[in-house]
């Protein structure tokens, strides 16, 4: 039975054509129509059979085919979160559930990333949903109305996945007899944190979680968004593209070498020591190869991070010697269509208000009252979650246009302290020198983009063995150059000749 389902699977994808379904199984995934979720007070809205190759998402097809449920939970007040769990044949099947988080303020299901899971030949049901809230298209500064009301925002990150896991959890056990043996979990961004409140909340949920690029202090996320925007918005405050694209390759001259190897990454931004003063302009200097004096105390300001005014607490951390040619979404649109709409909408309640008049005192209590109660995840305490046995694995680019490279550094120093000492057997974070948002950094396409991390999480979860290195492959610059990515405060280092093959690389 096994051996015809990969043959079938086979001739498939040789063939890239889709096929009639077989008849037995794809009515099988009808019978789950009329499966009840009552217990869970959830409800199947339809169930559809997709034959190998004849279902995508954005011109992606599936490899393999799948039953898709499509199902909804009701909750607090008039409120539903949708979601789906994609079901591949018994001999696609190797017994494990994995869900997938959101981006941003959720609103859909990320079909791109299950897709991607679907397709990664690791054995997986795939499970998603939308955040308990339907997109409204509305990403300026204006109304967001899933931000008035409580539970919509918890439902959001706290409760985004916990809602429907123990539902889809349902279906599989329904549709193919025998429960998942394990649960795994990735999300990257808004999806880091909604991984963070996982395994701060609902510790007993997944076996394995991975959280990108987590935005886990998402309300002082958003004042260092706003806080960037301030510094590079008065004046002639704003860093110009060619201007940041020379800061940074000043940065790289100075600090490239430091690891051993001259390979245009900094692996370790916190040992580099810049002085970002000696790029002021001067009388011969070219316009766009300086800085005015204004651009050094802006970029002061964003290297920083947030501070409040009356006691000089850091509110956040700030960026990284490196990150440089990142800052461009920093100097407008992060502020504009997250931090303004967040503040407007949850903590001023008013669709008029003006960024530049916040009181970077009285206004951090707001913003500590209003939205970081519902939407923070930064406990440093897992001890739950390392109780049951659950392994955590998390990833940041120290080029992270979104999120300070720091961030993850400072929070695996926190935990580390909290529960006194070495942490690695449950929590492990990698460090991308080079790397981005999610993935690749927009002006560094040299930098492999792909990161392999769920076949290592998975080995970490059944067989015991912890991931002692990642690695990363595909840069978007279509190179075959791969690099190994070390487990924090591991750094890789060339050992090989070739710089540009991840072996000759070894994590210390
Ligand atoms: C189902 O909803 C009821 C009523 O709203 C609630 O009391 C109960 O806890 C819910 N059960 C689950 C499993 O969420
Ligand atoms: C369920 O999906 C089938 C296709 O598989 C479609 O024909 C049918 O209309 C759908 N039913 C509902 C209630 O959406
Ligand atoms: C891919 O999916 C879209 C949306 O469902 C559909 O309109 C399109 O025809 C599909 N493409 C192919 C080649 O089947
Ligand atoms: C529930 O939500 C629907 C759709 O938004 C709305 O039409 C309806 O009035 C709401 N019901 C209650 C009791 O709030
Ligand atoms: C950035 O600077 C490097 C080195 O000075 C130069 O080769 C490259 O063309 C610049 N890129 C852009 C986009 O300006
Ligand atoms: C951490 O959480 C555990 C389990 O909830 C609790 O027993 C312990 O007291 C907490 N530790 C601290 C330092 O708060
Ligand atoms: C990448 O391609 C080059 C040229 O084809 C080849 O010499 C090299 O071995 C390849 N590197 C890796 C890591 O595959």
């Amino acid at each position: 039975m096994a051996r015809l389902c990969r043959l079938a699977t086979f001739l498939l994808v040789q063939a890239a054509v889709a096929v009639a379904a077989p008849a037995h199984i794809s009515s099988h995934c009808a019978k789950l129509r009329s499966l009840s979720l009552e217990q869970f007070n959830a409800s199947i809205v339809n169930a559809t059979y997709h034959a190998a190759n004849a279902f995508n998402v954005s011109e992606t097809f599936n490899d393999i085919p799948f039953c898709e449920v499509q199902a909804q939970v009701p909750y607090g007040k008039n409120n539903s979160l949708s979601f789906v769990v994609w079901l591949p044949d018994e001999c696609d099947y190797q017994q494990r559930f994995l869900a997938v988080g959101n981006g941003g303020f959720a609103g859909t299901i990320d079909t791109v990333s299950m897709l991607k899971q679907l397709n990664a030949g690791l054995g997986l049901v795939v499970a998603g949903g939308n955040g308990g809230h339907e997109a409204t298209g509305n990403t300026g500064d204006g109304f967001l109305p899933f931000m008035h009301d409580p539970g919509q925002i918890r439902a959001w990150i706290h409760d985004g996945i916990s809602l429907f896991t123990s539902a889809a959890k349902e279906v599989v056990l329904a549709y193919y007899g025998k429960a998942a043996k394990k649960s795994y979990y990735a999300g990257c961004s808004t999806g880091g944190a909604q991984g963070y409140a996982l395994a701060q909340y609902h510790p007993h949920l997944f076996d394995g979680i991975y959280a990108g690029s987590p935005g886990f202090w998402y309300s002082h996320l958003m004042l260092s968004f706003l806080w960037n925007l301030q510094k590079t918005n008065v004046g002639g405050t704003s860093l110009r593209k060619p201007q940041l694209n020379f800061t940074a390759q000043a940065v790289l001259d100075t600090c490239d070498t430091l690891d051993g190897v001259q390979d245009g990454l900094i692996e370790n931004p916190l040992l580099c020591n810049f002085d970002i003063d000696s790029l002021v302009c001067g009388g011969s200097s070219e316009p766009d190869r300086c800085l005015s004096p204004d651009q050094i105390e802006a970029a002061k300001g964003i290297y920083a991070g947030p501070r409040r005014a009356d006691n000089g607490e850091i509110l956040y951390p700030g960026f990284s010697f490196g990150s440089e040619r990142e800052w461009l979404l920093q100097e407008g649109s992060l502020g504009n269509e997250y931090a303004v709409p967040v503040l407007r909408n949850m903590v001023f309640d008013d669709l008029n208000w003006d960024p530049s008049t916040f009181d970077w005192s009285t206004d951090v209590d707001l913003v500590g009252s209003r939205a970081s109660v519902l939407i923070d995840e930064i406990s440093a305490n897992l001890t739950s979650y390392r109780r049951t046995g659950g392994k955590f694995l998390t990833s940041q680019g120290w080029s992270d246009s979104y999120n300070a490279g720091e961030l993850p550094v400072s929070h695996l120093e926190d935990i580390q302290a909290l529960l006194g000492g070495d942490i690695s057997d449950f929590y492990r974070l990698f460090m991308i020198p080079g790397g981005g948002h999610c993935g690749a950094a927009q002006y560094s396409p040299e930098v492999p983009a792909e990161y392999h991390y769920l076949g290592p999480l998975i080995e970490w979860v059944e067989a015991g063995t912890p991931p002692a290195q990642l690695l990363s492959s595909d840069p978007p610059d279509k190179s075959n150059r791969t690099r190994k990515l070390c487990p924090w405060p591991q750094t890789a280092h060339l050992v090989g000749e070739n710089v540009n093959d991840w072996k000759n690389y070894r994590c210390e």
